[in-house]
């Protein structure tokens, strides 16, 4: 059978409000041509993130109806615990309300000014905390990764001669952690591969540097290892799961992905002083051990989500229809960043739209389009999203890229087919797309919140955007 059928069927509906061209463009206008700022209901597929997005299954609303809220020693604690220890085996797992929450904690404990933190690639969080108390955090995927248009297996893998020749440069004494993101979100949502966890672990040994996983997306990875590493064909994957962590000497979690819940997330390791020292800080600002930032019937709804995510004929479906998404964009003509992702697809937005200039935000141009032509959301990362220097000036990212990324279990093969055929109508008419102009913006995070208008002409475009950053320094 050629068709990979969603391996679920559906209870439970939430109704999407049609709309059509002009209402959408009122409601753009009214949104500054800012898709952050657009009301949800307003929207018809939404694939702005798949964090926080997923369905949850029967089972899941059950257990959460079993949910203890007991303040100390709650049962729903131990589930939770010894779910994550069923795939990770880590002794101390701390949960929080959500990934960031646990990355805060982390690198409290160990970052800190003249520290490195070394990541294939560092998530914006990740990075945002680390950041924040002094240390600096390093990228060091390999080359392959950054080429769009190249194919490779395992093209968020750590580039291990550039991770030993860095330790060895700033000296072991300062590098507190190594990580590996997987799947690499920031590089594509493209996978790391067994060999280059060992490899990375190895290094880490060698030089006496604990190897945490941003674990966020976990089992998709762990798909992809046995669809593309010799010998990996016939083990089950939460075998490959459990292998892939036992490498690891923590992690830090993002349940809001691949534990299939709408919030929630850990940090999870072996060094007990560190875990006494991360459950000081969770107490300060997140709650009491045994739930962290969450309720009892949140760690309930993880229990169940990490059984069903790891289960193969949910895997297969969903990566096979991220794929199928990739496929049918690529016959259409559209460049994305190849091999497609496990949570998303990336458009390059650059290259599709070559007479709109980086500073004129092809990926934003494209994601409005996407939403005036037919009620799409996607996400921009590119100029906009990292293109503002400190000194008020911008320039151009390295990519422009817009994320479509898959909400878990929500959309069916007919919303995807929609998807391809909006982005085929416009790809016939990409030509009377053009550019836009930022009128207002932030001093930082402006993607979030920045205005934005078409460019009517090109002497006003550079103007405004002067007047832009003068009116967000004041
Ligand atoms: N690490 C990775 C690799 C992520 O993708 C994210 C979130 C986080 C950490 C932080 O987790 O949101 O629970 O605090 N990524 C979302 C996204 C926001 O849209 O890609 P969080």
């Amino acid at each position: 059978m050629k068709t990979i059928i969603e391996p679920f069927r559906i209870k439970s509906v939430e109704p999407i409000r049609m709309t059509n061209r002009a209402e959408r463009l009122v409601y753009l206008e009214n949104a500054h041509y800012n898709l952050f700022a657009l009301d949800s209901e307003h929207v018809i597929i939404d694939l702005l993130t798949d964090s926080g997005t997923s369905s949850m299954s029967a089972n899941q609303w059950a257990a959460i109806m079993r949910g203890d809220e007991s303040y100390a020693g709650s049962p729903s604690y131990d589930k939770f615990k010894k779910a994550v220890n069923h795939l990770m085996p880590f002794t101390h797992i701390i949960p929080t309300h959500q990934g960031r929450a646990a990355e805060k904690i982390l690198f409290t404990i160990i970052g800190g000014p003249g520290k490195y933190i070394l990541n294939n690639t560092h998530f914006d969080t990740t990075r945002a905390n680390i950041e924040y108390t002094g240390a600096t955090a390093v990228d060091l995927v390999i080359e392959e990764g950054k080429n769009p248009s190249l194919y490779h297996p395992f093209k968020g893998n750590m580039d291990i001669a550039k991770l030993e020749a860095f330790i060895k440069e700033k000296g072991v004494e300062n590098i507190p952690m190594v990580m590996l993101t997987i799947t690499n979100n920031s590089g594509g949502g493209q996978p790391v591969s067994m060999q280059n966890i060992q490899e990375t672990k190895y290094i880490c040994m060698k030089y006496g540097i604990p190897l945490f996983i941003d674990a966020c997306r976990f089992a998709e990875n762990a798909w992809f290892i046995k669809q593309r590493e010799p010998g990996y064909a016939e083990v089950p994957v939460e075998t490959i799961v459990q292998e892939m962590f036992s490498y690891a000497d923590g992690c830090t979690m993002s349940a809001k992905k691949d534990a299939l819940v709408n919030i929630g997330g850990w940090l999870a390791m072996n060094d007990s002083t560190w875990a006494e020292a991360a459950r000081n800080l969770l107490i300060l600002t997140e709650g009491f051990p045994t739930y962290g930032g969450l309720a009892g019937r949140d760690l309930e709804a993880m229990a169940v989500g990490l059984e069903e995510v790891v289960q193969e004929d949910y895997l297969h479906y969903r990566i096979s229809s991220t794929q199928y998404l990739g496929e049918h964009l690529t016959k259409a003509g559209i460049p994305i960043v190849t091999p497609a992702g496990g949570h998303a697809i990336y458009i390059d937005a650059r290259n599709m739209l070559p007479h709109i200039g980086p500073l004129k935000y092809p990926g934003q141009s494209l994601a409005i389009e996407m939403y005036l032509h037919a009620g799409i959301r996607a996400c921009e990362i590119g100029t906009v999203m990292f293109g503002a220097q400190a000194d008020g000036t911008e320039k151009a990212a390295p990519m422009d890229l817009v994320r479509l990324a898959i909400p878990r279990r929500v959309y069916t093969q007919s919303h995807i087919d929609y998807v391809i055929e909006a982005l085929t109508e416009i790809n016939a008419n990409k030509a009377q797309l053009s550019g836009y102009q930022i009128s207002w913006q932030p001093k930082q995070l402006r993607h979030f919140s920045a205005r934005f208008e078409p460019i009517k002409n090109e002497a006003k475009r550079k103007e405004a955007f002067k007047n832009a950053f003068a009116e967000a320094e004041k």
